[in-house]
């Protein structure tokens, strides 16, 4: 009996061939991009101890009360999570292996897969994907400014249109404190209308009511008090400060008072890029700083602070806007083969050419000449090759150009690969005399007609 079939997890997507491409060309350019600012890449595990994300993303955030995922070993007791964001994992790493005792400000970035069980739906899933950058030491408000520019830096490489910032400060605790009184006071006024969850939080963290998803809670949090209006001389001089360098630097930018990020680590600057081109998830980017996280994790007290984008956000955003991704090369040749010598023979060519750094197939599934033929036709290989008795007798092969249907004869028994390394120069030269004219790209190559 044939076994039931087993469907991927909720939320959760395949990447298959015909688009990992894109994902690698945007991984690529986000590691290499935050590279230019000085950034290395981290990786960190999966899942971390369930404490580290209650204690850093926080306990009473949706993401660790509502959309962690739990992780238990069948024959182990410790509780694990999966994370949820890559902050708290990178935090946990640069604590334990003393990364903060050398030179600051670090700088480290990541690529991870992250886990909410949020209820799915486009540009929300439950197994995603950030690409994100954390500096560890850098108090000035130029830090705030080199985080935002990497992320605005690797938006403008990618050809994004329409990616607007915007910033806020919700202070520090010293602001926080009178801000707390302020929201608890608004907020106790509705207390009979509040989801249980915020009624917990109105005691404990009002300023998690601010991004409860619940359309009354979201409701009622417009008309709150904002954080602004609450800063404290130190926090205000440092939004200020932000604010002066991204005017010097023409960045644009808004401010949004109502962001307050639904995870608690938060401290003065935070910000957000958002996309029309998302409908309701409309941040591609998120971050801020966390001044201090690093010492509520038992580390030495360092400021700190970072952004992550999600990357199958920025994926959907780049094909809305029709920003195409270089596809990748197919397949240079494809030897077809005819009996067992032959086909020994083709193993032997197609190995030899992959070392030369060719994408080269030949057959694998004993097929017909005609067979291999339409596979070859299938991946979209540029040259065919047949081998039979009679071209391993010879030595020579007839290479065909499966577009133009021309053939020319190719002794395979000398170097195939300079054969394949001839053609390409000779098609490219070919293309370039098309797109420029002949005698232009003769001057320009400084050759003489
Ligand atoms: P976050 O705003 O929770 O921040 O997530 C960052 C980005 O991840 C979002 O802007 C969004 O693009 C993407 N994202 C979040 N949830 C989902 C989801 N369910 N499905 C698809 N994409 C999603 C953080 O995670 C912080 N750790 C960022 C940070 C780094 N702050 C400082 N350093």
């Amino acid at each position: 009996m044939a076994g039931k079939i087993i469907k991927a997890p909720r939320g959760t997507q395949d990447i298959l061939g015909t688009d990992s491409y894109k994902w690698q060309f945007v991984e690529r350019l986000a590691l290499e991009n935050a590279g230019l600012f000085g950034f290395s890449e981290m990786r960190t595990p999966t899942f971390e101890q369930m404490d580290l994300f209650k204690r850093s993303v926080g306990d009473t955030t949706d993401v660790v009360q509502k959309e962690m995922y739990e992780v238990r070993a069948e024959k182990g007791k410790d509780l694990y999570g999966l994370k949820p964001e890559g902050t708290a994992g990178a935090v946990r790493s640069a604590i334990e292996n003393n990364l903060l005792k050398g030179a600051l400000p670090l700088k480290v970035c990541y690529v991870t897969p992250c886990f909410r069980h949020e209820r799915p739906q486009a540009g929300r899933l439950r197994e995603f994907h950030q690409f994100g950058v954390e500096m560890f030491g850098a108090q000035s408000p130029s830090a705030d400014v080199e985080v935002i520019c990497v992320a605005r830096e690797l938006f403008q490489m990618i050809g994004l249109k329409q990616v607007m910032l915007n910033i806020n400060s919700i202070g520090c605790p010293t602001c926080r404190a009178e801000y707390h009184k302020a929201l608890t006071e608004y907020f106790r006024q509705y207390q009979d209308k509040l989801c249980t969850t915020c009624l917990e939080r109105l005691d404990k963290n009002p300023m998690r009511i601010l991004d409860c998803k619940s359309t009354v809670c979201s409701e009622i949090a417009k008309g709150a008090p904002v954080v602004l209006d609450y800063l404290c001389d130190d926090c205000k001089e440092h939004f200020e400060g932000v604010k002066k360098r991204l005017d010097a630097l023409g960045i644009e930018y808004k401010i949004d008072p109502t962001i307050v990020r639904g995870l608690d680590y938060y401290t003065k600057t935070v910000f957000e890029f958002i996309s029309g081109d998302l409908g309701a998830q409309a941040t591609v980017c998120g971050g801020g700083r966390y001044d201090g996280l690093v010492k509520q994790m038992g580390g030495d007290p360092t400021p700190a602070l970072g952004f992550a984008v999600g990357l199958e956000r920025l994926l959907l955003i780049m094909e809305a806007q029709g920003i195409e991704i270089p596809k990748p090369e197919t397949c240079e040749l494809f030897i077809a083969s005819m009996g067992e010598a032959a086909n020994i023979k083709a193993c032997e060519l197609t190995n030899a050419l992959r070392s030369e750094g060719f994408y080269a197939e030949c057959d694998l599934m004993n097929r017909s000449v005609k067979a291999q033929m339409k596979y070859a036709n299938k991946i979209g290989a540029k040259y065919t090759m047949v081998l039979g008795e009679s071209e391993l007798e010879s030595g020579i092969a007839k290479l065909k150009e499966m577009e133009t249907g021309t053939e020319r004869e190719v002794d395979f028994r000398a170097d195939l690969a300079q054969a394949l390394y001839d053609i390409t120069i000779e098609r490219a030269t070919e293309d370039l005399a098309e797109e420029f004219g002949g005698e232009a790209l003769a001057s320009a190559m400084g050759m003489k007609r």
